[in-house]
C-alpha cells in the first residue's frame, strides 16, 4: 500500500517536470536503489525459451530507456524478465536540439526525436563488463548520424559487445536519424545483415559465444516491405525480430501534437500489433518475435502474445504506469495461464493471430 502511494507521488512529481529531466531522475532513482525491488514472480508458466535463451518471464524493457547501460540491474531487480540497453553508436553523440521529448497525456503517448543521443560503445561496454548482470541484457546497436560507413558502425557494435550481450538488436528503424530507415530496403538490408552475420561468426570463433541476432523494424511499412524484410531475415538466418519501433503516423491521436518525431504508447498499439501479426504469418512459428508498442498492462501484453509475440517489451507504459508495471503484468499473465488452463504463457501465442493479420496496415 505504502509502496503504491510512493509510486503515485513519484509519478505525479515526474509529470510536473520536463520529460527528459524526469527520465534522468528515474534513471538516477533506479541507480540509487531508491526504488525497492519487489519479489519476483517466479512461476514456470511465465518462462519462455526462445532463440536459445531462457527468459524467466516475457516482460522486457524496450530500447531507449537505458541508453547507456546504467540501470539494467535495478530494472531486472524490479521483475523485468530482460532488458535492452542502447541504441548505442560507436562514438558518443548529443542527438537533436532540445526540447525533443513530448508527453501526450490525454492519449497516453509520447513523441520523441532524440536522435540516438548516447555516450558511445566504450562506457557501456566497460559497465557491462565490470557489473555482470544477473539476468538477460540485450544490446541494441546503431550508426552515428555523421557516419561515412553505417554498416561498419553496426559491425563495430557486434565486435565490441560480443563478450557481454545476451542478444543483439540491429536497429534500422529509428525515424530520428535521417536515412536510417533506408537500411530496411531489401538490397541494403542484405548487405547489412550479411556483414553483421559475418562479424558475429568471427566473434563466435574467438569467444565461443553466439548471442542471438534480432532485427528491429518500423511499423510504417507496406505488405510488400514486410515480404522483403521477412524473407531477408529468414535467408540470413537471424534469430528473431522486434516489432516495432515508433511510428511517424499520427493516427489515433485525439489531440494532435504538432511535433516531429516518433510516436509511441497507446496510439501505437494497433499499428504495431497488426505489423507483428503480419510478420508472424510470414516468418512461421519458429522465429522469435518480440512485440512492442502500446503495452501498459496485462491485457495489452497478453494481446501481443495472442497476436504472435513470444516476448514483449515496453517503454512508454513505464512512463505512465511506473516501473512496477512489470510485476503487475506478470501477475496478470499468470492469472491468464490459470484461467485459460495452459501450462505456459506461450501456449496462448497466435490465438488471435488471424484477427490481427487480417487488418489493414494504414499508410
Ligand atoms: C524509444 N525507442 C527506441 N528504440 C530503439 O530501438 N532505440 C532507441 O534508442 C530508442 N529510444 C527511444 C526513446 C524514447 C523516449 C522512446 C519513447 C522510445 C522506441 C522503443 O524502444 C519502442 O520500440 C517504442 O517506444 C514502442 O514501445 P512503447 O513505448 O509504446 O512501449
Amino acid at each position: 500500500m505504502m509502496a503504491q502511494i510512493f509510486d503515485q507521488i513519484g509519478r505525479w512529481a515526474a509529470f510536473q517536470m520536463e520529460p527528459e529531466k524526469a527520465h534522468g531522475l528515474a534513471i538516477a532513482a533506479l541507480k540509487s536503489g531508491l526504488l525497492k525491488p519487489r519479489a519476483h514472480i517466479a512461476d514456470a508458466c511465465l518462462s519462455v525459451d526462445v532463440a536459445g535463451l531462457s527468459f524467466p518471464n516475457p516482460v522486457g524493457v524496450a530500447a531507449g530507456f537505458d541508453k547507456n547501460a546504467e540501470a539494467y540491474q535495478p530494472l531486472l531487480n524490479l521483475g523485468f524478465g530482460f532488458t535492452e540497453v542502447g541504441t548505442l553508436t560507436p562514438r558518443a553523440q548529443v542527438g537533436n536540439p532540445k526540447p525533443r521529448v513530448f508527453r501526450l497525456e490525454a492519449d497516453k503517448g509520447v513523441i520523441n526525436r532524440l536522435g540516438f543521443n548516447n555516450e558511445g560503445h566504450a562506457p557501456a561496454h566497460a559497465q557491462l563488463l565490470r557489473h555482470r548482470p544477473t539476468g538477460l541484457v540485450g544490446v541494441n546497436i546503431g550508426a552515428n548520424k555523421d557516419s561515412e560507413d553505417r554498416v561498419a558502425d553496426y559491425v563495430a557494435g557486434i565486435e565490441v559487445f560480443a563478450d557481454v550481450a545476451s542478444y543483439f538488436t540491429v536497429n534500422v528503424s529509428s525515424p530520428n536519424t535521417p536515412g536510417l530507415r533506408d537500411l530496411q530496403t531489401r538490397e541494403n538490408l542484405r548487405v547489412l545483415l550479411d556483414q553483421v552475420g559475418d562479424a558475429r561468426a568471427r566473434a563466435e570463433a574467438a569467444s565461443k559465444r553466439k548471442p542471438p541476432l534480432f532485427l528491429k523494424i518500423a511499423p510504417d511499412v507496406t505488405e510488400g516491405d514486410l515480404d522483403d524484410i521477412c524473407q531477408e531475415v529468414l535467408d540470413q538466418g537471424l534469430d528473431g525480430m522486434i516489432v516495432s519501433n515508433t511510428t511517424l503516423s499520427r493516427a489515433g491521436l485525439t489531440a494532435d501534437k504538432d511535433e516531429a518525431g516518433g510516436l509511441s504508447g497507446k496510439p501505437l498499439f494497433d499499428r504495431s500489433t497488426i505489423a507483428l501479426a503480419k510478420v508472424r504469418q510470414r516468418v512461421g512459428k519458429e522465429l522469435a518475435l518480440i512485440g512492442v508498442g502500446g503495452i501498459d498492462d496485462a491485457p495489452s501484453a497478453l494481446m501481443k502474445i495472442r497476436a504472435g509475440a513470444d516476448l514483449i517489451q515496453l517503454y512508454t507504459g513505464i512512463i505512465y504506469q511506473g516501473p512496477h508495471v512489470a510485476q503487475e503484468i506478470c501477475t496478470g499473465l499468470q492469472k491468464a495461464c490459470q484461467s485459460e488452463g495452459v501450462k505456459r504463457i506461450g501456449d496462448l501465442r497466435d490465438s488471435a493471430l488471424d484477427d490481427w493479420a487480417r487488418r489493414v496496415l494504414a499508410p
